[in-house]
């Protein structure tokens, strides 16, 4: 099984640029035709929040006509650029409100080998991210359903510090409540997330925790402290995820673009080419 992770696309409607400089829907057309030529064909893209930049329902409407080319099904949960109801009312095929409490976006997919749960980290009108008690709760009953099957979490704000001192001050703060929960449950695997706009990868209480970079722009690779808020052209990457029969997951980062090769190590008598 073969999963992909698309995260922070920041969508604008009317082809604006996020940050008057980044044409983000031609990043994500860009990262979409590299997904569908993967071979074999990923199985599902995992959307981790900021799929929009304004969260407006015309930002939403650009981000539904943008996914209509990608050829995966995929799951979403929002990020703080989000806005819930106008990502609730773009795809409402999209979320699986099953057994979810309040207004919260969060989703189970059960048909994979790998058990997918999608967290809504969100607070409205803040950078940070949160999970109440009321989300901890249905997250902690989703996994007792199913204690033997492996199972994927995939959310927008990131559990961890990662050294770039502007985005730690606004990434998960209730971590170690999701721990606590996620402890009892040993057949999580992995939390994907995203937010950095950075590849980061780093284990908490012996499961991998990892955040995803952009196909767009990347915040900046800066570990002073006082580091101001920007970002830069990195080149764009998507992760993927692929768990093997014996059960073995793991991540790979696929950059998007044309690139020289493939090129073979041997040549048609067998020889190495030296
Ligand atoms: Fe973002
Ligand atoms: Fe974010």
């Amino acid at each position: 099984m073969i999963l992909a992770q698309l995260t922070d696309l920041h969508i604008k409607a009317g082809r604006h640029l996020a940050y008057g400089r980044v044409d983000t829907a031609d990043f994500l057309a860009r990262a979409i035709d590299h997904l569908n030529a993967l071979r074999p064909a990923v199985d599902a893209v995992l959307l981790s929040g900021d799929l929009t930049d304004g969260g407006t329902p015309e930002d939403s409407s650009a981000l539904r006509d943008l996914l209509g080319a990608l050829r995966a099904p995929w799951l979403a949960v929002p990020g703080n650029h989000d806005d819930r109801a106008s990502l609730r009312a773009t795809f409402p095929e999209g979320i699986d409100r099953r057994a979810a409490p309040g207004p919260f976006l969060l989703v189970v997919e059960d048909r994979f080998p790998l058990r997918l749960i999608g967290l809504d980290t969100t607070v409205p009108g803040q950078p940070h991210g949160h999970l109440c008690a009321e989300r901890l709760a249905w997250l902690d009953a989703r996994l007792a359903e199913a204690p033997a099957k492996p199972t994927l979490i995939f959310q927008h704000h990131p559990p961890f510090e990662t050294g770039l001192c502007h985005m730690d001050v606004q990434n998960l703060r209730t971590a170690d409540a999701l721990f606590e929960v996620l402890a009892r449950h040993p057949q999580v695997r992995h939390v994907a997330c995203g937010h950095v706009h950075r590849a980061v990868e780093t284990t908490i209480r012996g499961i991998g925790v990892s955040i995803a970079p952009s196909p767009a722009h990347a915040v900046t690779l800066d570990f002073h402290p006082d580091a101001a808020p920007s970002f830069t052209m990195d080149p764009p990457m998507i992760r993927l995820f692929r768990l093997d029969p014996a059960g073995l997951l793991t991540s790979h980062l696929s950059a998007v673009g044309r690139f020289d090769g493939p090129h073979p190590f041997f040549a048609p008598d067998g020889g190495l080419i030296g």
